[in-house]
């Protein structure tokens, strides 16, 4: 019998650090070719990615400029996805998430008629531009899919709702499978500013902020009020790996840059970012991810959005909305710091995203949906 021909489309560190354990896992089935093209949609952070986990992208369309626009992004991506389909032949292509390359990777594969497997779906806000374009890629896949794989029921109950009741399955997300090829306990960093930092005495916050509805006024008020809060609390060190869009860096660089016990730091590698939360006190993101790998780590984040689609940690109680107001960050930042009976209630390890199998429940899902195993996967 033909292998069956897989092929993960991903684009940016997110896909990337999600997707990998999926590609790897792919590679150990004996009736699978696991294939990986990546847009490039992000080039260092992307790359960085591809190091950590050792993979190698069978095709690269290299996509990324500076200060790149969402129709450039999608444009090339469908433009370069052509000949990748064409070449490749896959059976299947696997999309992960909602970011541009994942709903051109997605459109480009229906353009062909190649079946899509969505990785991470039924995420929703129901805010159409919150996160913006993040909503409404995430809805568009929804459409163009044939597989599902959605971490949590509550993902999945979201697609029941939408009228999708076929080739939906509850995996766990696949970030939990990532982290635990990770995490090590005597873990020793290769950034020496990581090293040198007093995990013990001091309580480190590890801040992340990239959002795009998050550019401008929002991200003045979440970086007037990480200073106030470093400013205010001699026992506390922000650790901020700033993402490499010149937007988030200038907007940094204004209101962030000189203070002190505020280190700014360049994008780190994926297993030095889990080992430095590992290790941190508490976590300040507008990232999707973190909010997932936080609580699976016992850290408290403080969410620096006014929604989100992962709701099932702030019903665990492990992550609560900050929002973006100066006032609302600063107040619940300080109280996180200040308050050990508030930090407390939080910083509770919570599994709400999976148990870590996500990518062989995938792996199992495909293989039954093309016939190649008689069971499919226990949710
Ligand atoms: C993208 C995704 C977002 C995801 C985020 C993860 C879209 C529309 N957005 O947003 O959903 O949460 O990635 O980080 O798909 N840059 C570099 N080098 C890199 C990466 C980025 O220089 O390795 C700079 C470039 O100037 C680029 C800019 O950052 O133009 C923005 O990158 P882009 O992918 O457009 O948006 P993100 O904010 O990263
Ligand atoms: N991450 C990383 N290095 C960093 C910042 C984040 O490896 O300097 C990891 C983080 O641990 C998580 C993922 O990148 O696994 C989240 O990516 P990002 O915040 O860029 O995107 P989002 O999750 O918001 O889409």
């Amino acid at each position: 019998m033909n292998k069956l021909r897989i092929m993960s489309v991903f684009g940016t560190r997110p896909e990337a650090i999600k997707m990998a354990p999926l590609v790897k896992e792919l590679k150990t089935r004996e009736g699978i070719e696991s294939l990986c093209c990546v847009t490039a949609q992000h080039r260092e952070m992307l790359d960085s990615v591809m190091d950590v986990f050792g993979l190698t992208a069978d095709r690269d369309l290299d996509i990324m400029t500076p200060r790149q626009t969402l129709s450039t992004i999608a444009s090339k991506c469908l433009t370069g996805m052509d000949g990748v389909i064409e070449d490749l032949k896959p059976d299947m292509i696997l999309v992960h998430g909602d970011t541009s390359t994942t709903f051109a990777g997605a459109l480009s594969a229906f353009y062909h008629q190649v079946p899509v497997g969505h990785v991470e779906a039924g995420l929703r806000t129901y805010d159409k531009y919150s996160p913006f374009p993040e909503e409404m890629n995430r809805k568009l896949v929804t459409q163009i899919a044939d597989l599902y794989f959605c971490p949590t029921k509550n993902n999945r109950d979201n697609l029941l709702r939408e009228g999708v009741t076929d080739g939906g399955f509850v995996t766990g997300n696949t970030v939990i499978d990532a982290l635990k090829t990770t995490v090590r306990e005597d873990y020793r960093f290769a950034t020496d500013a990581l090293n040198e930092l007093d995990y013990q005495g001091k309580k480190i916050v590890l801040v992340t902020c990239h959002r795009r509805e998050n550019y401008g006024e929002p991200m003045e008020h979440i970086f007037t009020a990480l200073r106030d809060l470093a400013l205010q609390n001699e026992d506390a060190e922000l650790v901020y790996p700033v993402h490499l869009s010149p937007v988030v860096r200038e907007a940094v660089g204004k209101h962030l840059a000189g203070t002190p016990r505020v280190h700014l730091i360049d994008p780190l590698p994926a297993d030095e970012m889990h080992n430095l939360m590992a290790r941190a006190y508490l976590v300040m993101t507008d990232s999707g991810g973190l909010q997932e790998e936080a609580p699976a780590l016992g850290k408290p984040v403080l969410v620096l959005r006014r929604e989100t689609e992962r709701p099932e940690a702030v019903e665990a109680g492990t992550v609560a909305m900050a929002g973006v107001e100066y006032a609302d960050v600063l107040r619940m930042g300080n109280e996180l710091l200040r308050d050990s009976a508030a930090y407390a209630k939080m910083a509770r390890a919570v599994n709400p995203y999976g148990d870590g199998n996500a990518c062989r429940r995938i792996a199992d899902a495909i293989e039954w949906h093309f016939g190649r195993r008689e069971a499919g996967p226990e949710d």
